[in-house]
């Protein structure tokens, strides 16, 4: 554990890249470069990885892209790592393809989580490029206003990309005026604009003595070469950094705050509250991961995945000056049952950062009662084009030790993959056979849950699984072919309000099904509007956004035929 003190350093206003005016579509660009860091003061610099845009001295993460919607522009990404991977000794053999050089010349792709990008743009796993080379990603920006998220996607070192530090916010604003609703622009009229508005970016690390990213190998399973693999089934840091900085503090005025709540973590979910003298503050959420939701919705608490994202408002008004405000996590690790062995039992991280109250009276404007002039479009009644049941499967050895996750019993490389065909809505039911909640995320598209139901997971595994006779493995579950019906308990539940709006990505907790309806083009409603405004065919994928998940082996390609 790093020996510092906590709420001693200040959030850093993270920089940003306006790209809001640019006519007809302009370009920018971004390089990723070794950097060091200061996480806090009481420790030394850290070797890191950083997207920089020229002239800035960025050293960890990216800048805030600050995007407007229906304003396309170019992102050139320069792969400029010319000093190795800062986390090179976690590179896992096994997971990377052969032949990459990693640890000297990390791979790298930039997705921008949320987009609805064509293929092209989109960042996958296999788009890569290497030191020296880099990729121009087309965003048009056609869809909802939202807090999306970029982070580098490579094949195999996701997890260790994105530690290091390739991740950025990326925050789509709507059109002011006529044409737009004018509601999320950040121009004061409605919601806190800036400076009350905050990007909070929330990651737990863990450091060595000498201030190095700590990335601890798996003590249960060895590699071909007989030492501790580098991959473990999740990594859980014991520090809380927010915005690059740990355990930070915030001055606040009084008043109120829009809070962009990234889950940038590799495998931590939180359960948050902010905490003012033992009690739970009220707040609204207003946005999910694909835009705002109908309506404010009054919570006191925030549970939110590996890869989601909240829009939240909290008030300061009404507590005094010299008031601080801890944000509190409670969640169990894993979650949402916590250790299921004590080598899996990641350490719990109750505080994440403070909020100190100032003197001076900040944004006091009400919040509007309703935040879209239409509400979304529901998806609940819509005709599906196709019902698929998708499984979540935890593969474990002949000692049950872990050894990777997957979707639908596929390796990632696996040919047989999942065709839709455009413009259509699908419901997908994602079957979640394992003791720990997945954050699952599918590119391209904004999607709704529809709700979520037990189910016998002991006995659907007992009908559906296998020991693999040539690996030993246990490989439960035949995936697309097994649907769960016959194996539900009790009745479906409807999302909670604040899962009532677009997302990209949502928890399946275990022993549940988790059904979502999924939109694969924008005509997919049959003319209703969508959170997303175009139509591409290709390929991309879906996956878990546990990241070491995603890199063994949680992820899979679907086409948009
Ligand atoms: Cu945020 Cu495919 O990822
Ligand atoms: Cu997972």
């Amino acid at each position: 554990a790093a020996p510092v003190t906590l709420f001693t350093e200040q959030l850093p206003a993270l920089a940003e890249l306006g790209v809001l005016d640019m006519q007809g579509g302009g370009s920018t660009s971004l390089s990723m470069i070794n950097a060091s860091h200061f996480f806090h003061q009481q420790m030394g610099r850290t070797p890191t990885l950083a997207y920089r845009q020229a002239g800035s001295s960025q050293t960890y993460l990216g800048p805030v892209i600050i995007a407007r919607k229906g304003t396309p522009f170019d992102l050139t990404v320069h792969n400029g790592i010319q000093d190795g991977h800062p986390l090179g000794f976690a590179v896992d053999g096994e997971l990377v393809p052969a032949g990459s050089d990693d640890a000297n010349a990390p791979r790298t792709s930039l997705h921008l989580h949320g987009g609805n990008t064509s293929p092209g743009s989109d960042g996958g796993p296999l788009q890569v490029f290497r030191p020296g080379a880099s990729y121009t990603y087309h965003y048009s920006n056609n869809q909802d206003a939202a807090g999306l998220w970029y982070h580098d996607h490579a094949l195999g070192i996701t997890r260790l990309n994105v530690y290091a530090g390739l991740a950025g916010g990326y925050l789509l604003r709507d059109t002011p005026g006529p044409g737009g609703t004018g509601i999320d622009t950040g121009d004061g009229t409605h919601l806190p604009p800036p400076p009350y508005e905050v990007p909070l970016i929330i990651q737990d690390r863990m450091f060595n003595p000498d201030g190095s990213l700590a990335y601890p190998p798996n003590p249960d399973l060895l590699g071909a070469d007989g030492n501790p693999r580098p991959w473990a089934p999740e990594f859980f840091g014991d520090v809380a950094t927010v915005n690059g900085k740990c355990w930070p503090d915030l001055e606040v005025a009084r008043g109120k705050y829009r809070f962009r709540v990234f889950n940038g973590s590799n495998a931590r979910f939180y359960d948050l509250k902010f905490v003012a003298g033992g009690s739970a503050l009220v707040f609204h959420q207003i946005g999910s991961d694909g835009g705002l939701l109908n309506a404010p919705v009054r919570l006191n608490r925030l549970v939110i995945g590996p890869g989601e994202r909240a829009d939240i408002v909290l008030d300061f008004a009404g507590l005094p000056a010299g008031s601080r405000i801890v944000l509190r996590n409670s969640a169990p690790v894993p979650y949402p049952d916590g250790p299921v062995s004590v080598r899996r039992g990641g350490v719990p991280l109750p505080d994440i950062m403070q909020f100190t109250v100032a003197s001076q009276t900040g944004y006091t404007v009400p919040l509007p009662a309703s935040l879209r002039p239409q509400p979304i479009t529901s998806l609940r009644d819509k005709p599906t084009a196709a019902t698929r049941s998708m499984t979540l499967v935890e593969v474990v050895d002949a000692n049950g030790i872990p050894v990777m996750a997957l979707l639908n019993n596929r390796m990632f490389g696996s040919p047989d993959i999942t065709a839709v065909k455009s413009d259509t809505l699908e419901q997908w039911e994602l079957i979640n056979t394992t003791v720990d909640a997945h954050p699952i995320h599918l590119h391209f598209t904004q999607f709704q849950v529809l709700n979520r139901q037990r189910f016998d997971a002991g006995a659907y595994l007992a009908a559906t699984g296998y020991t693999d006779p040539v690996s030993g493995l246990v490989v439960p579950g035949q995936g697309n072919a097994v649907p769960v019906d016959p194996f539900l308990i009790g009745r479906p539940k409807n999302a909670p309000a604040g899962e009532q709006g677009w997302k990209d990505t949502v928890v399946a907790l275990p022993g549940e099904v988790t059904r979502i309806r999924v939109p694969f083009g924008a005509e997919a409603a049959g003319g209703a509007p969508l959170a997303i405004g175009e139509s591409f065919k290709g390929e991309y994928v879906w996956h878990c956004h546990v990241l070491e998940h995603e890199d063994n082996d949680m992820m899979q390609r679907y086409v948009i035929e």
